[in-house]
């Protein structure tokens, strides 16, 4: 099954299809960025998220979705606070100043996926730490670097690279290796695993053109390794509690290079300095 599906190469006509749910789910962000502000409660955020969703007549992927070691996910967003590295559930936490949020969401629009991701710094600009300005910068910075790594049939294990190289170099943070970026499509996480530290199975395997997947990656301020949450089964902290960021496109793989399917109007683009 791998195999097969590690080939999928979609023609024009479902290229279209990803870039109409990835353009409702970069419009969707921008809805609810305006909220993502000190006092709001993340769960409002999953409520605007929810409603906006099903009154355009689409389907909230996260809501439901199977995995969960104590069942499948109970929310339409995920919203992963300071710590929290993904996959944090939306709950009665109020976002307060100086925190940073990643509110990551995935739609189904006629049966095609869009994924994407941004981490918000909450407040204003004094009150936010060195660090969390710095691990947010790092994140967004290692997505673009990731994907002006890819090229018609490269090796996957260019985008784990050049993030890699990144970090090391300006940073020394560290890379989460244990949830990676996806093919993405008719399904919300389908071969090949894009992982964003390089690895043996991404060397041999390479990105040809019709091809859609995920670049997500997570920086932790301090260490790698995580911990999945043992009563709600999703949510994923890094190991020592120091802040982590991400930031998540979904990429179509032309013949002619990437292009982004998720661009927000609204959001910051590339080169931004926060
Ligand atoms: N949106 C996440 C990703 O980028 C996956 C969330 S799955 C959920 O792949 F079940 F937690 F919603
Ligand atoms: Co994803
Ligand atoms: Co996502």
């Amino acid at each position: 099954m791998t195999r097969r599906q590690s080939k999928i190469r979609l023609n024009e006509e479902e290229r279209e299809m990803m870039r109409n749910a990835c353009r409702f789910n970069a419009e969707l962000l921008d809805v609810v960025r305006p909220f993502v502000k000190p006092g709001v409660k993340t769960e409002e955020l999953d409520r605007i998220v929810h409603e906006y969703t099903l009154s355009h007549g689409h389907v909230p992927a996260c809501l439901h979705y199977p995995g969960g070691d104590a069942g499948p996910y109970p929310k339409s967003s995920c919203i992963s606070v300071n710590e929290v590295i993904c996959h944090g559930i939306p709950s009665d936490y109020e976002l307060k100043p100086g925190d940073i949020a990643n509110v990551d969401l995935t739609t189904i629009v006629d049966g095609w996926h869009g994924d994407q991701s941004e981490t918000f710094l909450i407040g204003e600009d004094n009150q936010i730490s060195d660090v969390a300005r710095r691990v947010t910068q790092c994140a967004f910075d290692c997505l673009y670097l990731g994907i002006e790594a890819t090229s018609p049939g490269c090796r996957i294990s260019v985008i784990g690279q050049a993030i890699v190289d990144h970090v090391k170099q300006h940073y020394g943070f560290g890379v989460v290796d244990k949830y990676v970026g996806h093919g993405i499509g008719a399904q919300f996480h389908q071969a090949p695993n894009i992982p964003h530290v390089p690895s043996p199975v991404a060397h041999r395997e390479r990105l040809h053109p019709g091809m859609c997947f995920t670049i997500e990656p997570m920086i932790n301020a301090g260490t790698a390794h995580s911990v999945c949450d043992r009563r709600d089964g999703w949510t994923v902290r890094t190991q020592d509690g120091r802040l982590s960021a991400q930031f998540e496109h979904t990429i179509l793989m032309t013949e002619n290079g990437p292009e982004i399917l998720t661009t927000t109007k609204n959001g910051p683009k590339q080169g931004f300095k926060f």
